[in-house]
């Protein structure tokens, strides 16, 4: 019997398409790939329903969209398919939750302290709260579309210094391994990006992560880049996921950022699969 061919059905956000009518398990065949592979360009942002995955499917799901690689923070890896990784927000009684998840509650765009930053970023749903944690996404093709004329030729051309760490972040990251420190120097990346795809630029932004312009002082570069923090935050440029089990989402980090919501129940699992995928050098 011919399957048949996945709907697209696009957002009525600022970003995202869902697709239905997919047999998961033939997602990373050739035309598939392509299908899906082009929607993530086109909406930055992929849904993809079903129910919960093994780790070996849900690599094998992600290699439509590019190649799979291990993540950075070893303790986070699945045992036997180190490309997927397991995220535990699951608020604790004390208010507090992962670290990690603590710091997602920010605007970011995962990986950019790497020289090639993870092209997309695949986020399964495994336990899911009963209500709340939505995941919103910003598209920062329309935030660099949205900025004035004048600050947009202020930023032509203009490369930023991305860390892991900086002063500039609302929350500063958990410690990491010295081989981990080893993995993350500060890098160097255009601030406004070219999509391999589309052509589109984008501003490629990382609040928590992005230290100051080059060549620019100290306190003109925060008021820059708190400028350009500020249309981003800018509700015109977002949308928001949803979470249900078995979910599978797709975000397109090249002109993405996202963040969580950290509003809901204590104690309720929020467990999460995540595969990243391998990028280019942005330009
Ligand atoms: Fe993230």
């Amino acid at each position: 019997m011919p399957h048949l061919v996945p709907r697209i059905i696009r957002s009525s956000g600022a970003l995202g398409a869902r697709i239905e009518g997919l047999d998961r398990s033939q997602a990373n065949t050739p035309d598939t790939a392509a299908l899906l592979d082009q929607a993530l360009a086109e909406h930055l942002l992929v849904v993809i329903p079903g129910v919960p995955m093994t780790p070996d499917e849900t690599r094998d799901l992600a290699r439509a969209f590019g190649e799979p690689r291990v993540q950075l923070l070893r303790r986070k890896r699945v045992g036997t398919v180190p490309e997927v990784s397991t995220m535990v927000s699951t608020l604790m009684r004390d208010g507090t939750t992962d670290k990690t998840a603590y710091r997602a509650e920010d605007w970011h765009t995962d990986d950019s302290y790497f020289e090639i930053p993870a092209k997309a970023t695949l986020l399964h749903g495994i336990e899911i709260p009963s209500r709340g944690g939505a995941t919103w996404f910003c598209n920062m093709h329309s935030v660099y579309d949205a900025l004035p004329e004048a600050t947009r030729g202020r930023i032509e051309g203009k490369r930023a210094i991305h860390g892991y760490d900086t002063p500039r972040a609302r929350n500063r990251p958990a410690p990491r391994t010295p081989q981990e420190i080893a993995e993350t120097p500060d890098v160097e990346h255009p601030l406004v990006r070219t999509h391999p795809v589309t052509g589109r630029k984008g501003l490629y932004l990382n609040p928590n992560w992005l230290d100051r312009i080059v060549g620019l002082p100290r306190a003109e570069s925060d008021a820059l880049l708190d400028e350009l923090t500020d249309e981003a935050r800018k509700p015109r440029h977002h949308y928001g996921q949803v979470w249900s089990v078995g979910d599978v989402v797709v975000w397109d980090n090249r002109a993405t950022m996202h963040r969580v919501v950290n509003d809901y129940p204590v104690g309720e699992p929020r467990i999460m699969h995540r595969v990243l995928i391998q990028g280019e050098r942005p330009v």
